[in-house]
């Protein structure tokens, strides 16, 4: 079994503006300081989240990963649209954003690791998840990463399970954003896009994919 969503002796924390600020700051300041593997220079915007919350169609869901969780912009919405009973991890390679999504979403288990690393954290690939939701730099990883995550994430995925990835729309004009984005279709049956969020920083198009 993976690890459950809800541990029942803790609380929602109440957020204020101040708590946002501080969420975006974080995520700007790590922006400058990893700018490689943070891959963006802010948090994604509410619309994005809304979007990507949407095509996971959660409600469907008993067990949920995400990988690259930042400072928890899906994450929180992904704690308050999965079942009570289903499980949620998130998998993060900085450790400023670990700390920033486990104070911002207490109830959620927020490993330290790396992404590659997935298949420990179910029971070495015995087990199976329903949806993976990313929003990781693609354009960092050569093809080879790329691949290699895809299979992954692919291998990870029950039957009709679904991966969910946001690309922003300037990918497309880079060679390893196209690399990854005809690559889906090689890695999964179906393949879906959103419409572009403008209200995003950059414009945001979110792939659906399934198996
Ligand atoms: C573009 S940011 C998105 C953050 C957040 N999900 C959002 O939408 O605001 C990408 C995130 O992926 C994380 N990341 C990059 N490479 C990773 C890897 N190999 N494994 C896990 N996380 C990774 C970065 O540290 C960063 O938090």
């Amino acid at each position: 079994m993976l690890p459950p969503l809800v541990n029942e002796t803790q609380t929602i924390s109440r957020r204020t503006p101040f708590d946002q600020k501080a969420k975006f700051l974080n995520f700007a300041l790590e922006s400058i300081r990893e700018p490689v593997s943070t891959g963006a220079v802010a948090p994604s915007s509410r619309f994005v989240a809304n979007k990507v919350i949407e095509l996971a169609e959660l409600h469907n869901a008993q067990s949920v990963v995400e990988l690259g969780p930042g400072t928890g912009a899906f994450t929180e919405q992904i704690q308050h649209h999965v079942n009570d009973n289903a499980s949620f991890f998130a998998l993060e390679l900085n450790e400023s954003f670990v700390k920033t999504t486990r104070e911002r979403c207490p109830r959620v288990r927020v490993y330290h690791d790396a992404a590659e690393n997935l298949p420990v954290y179910l029971a070495n690939g015995a087990l199976k998840c329903d949806r993976i939701i990313t929003s990781l730099p693609w354009t960092i990883f050569d093809p080879q990463e790329q691949d290699h995550l895809l299979e992954t994430i692919a291998g990870a995925l029950k039957p009709g399970g679904r991966f969910i990835s946001i690309v922003y729309l300037g990918a497309k004009t880079r060679v390893r954003g196209r690399y990854f984005i005809n690559s889906l279709p090689l890695h999964f049956k179906q393949v879906k896009r959103s419409t572009t969020e403008w209200r995003n920083i950059p414009p945001t198009q979110v792939y659906c994919c399934q198996n």
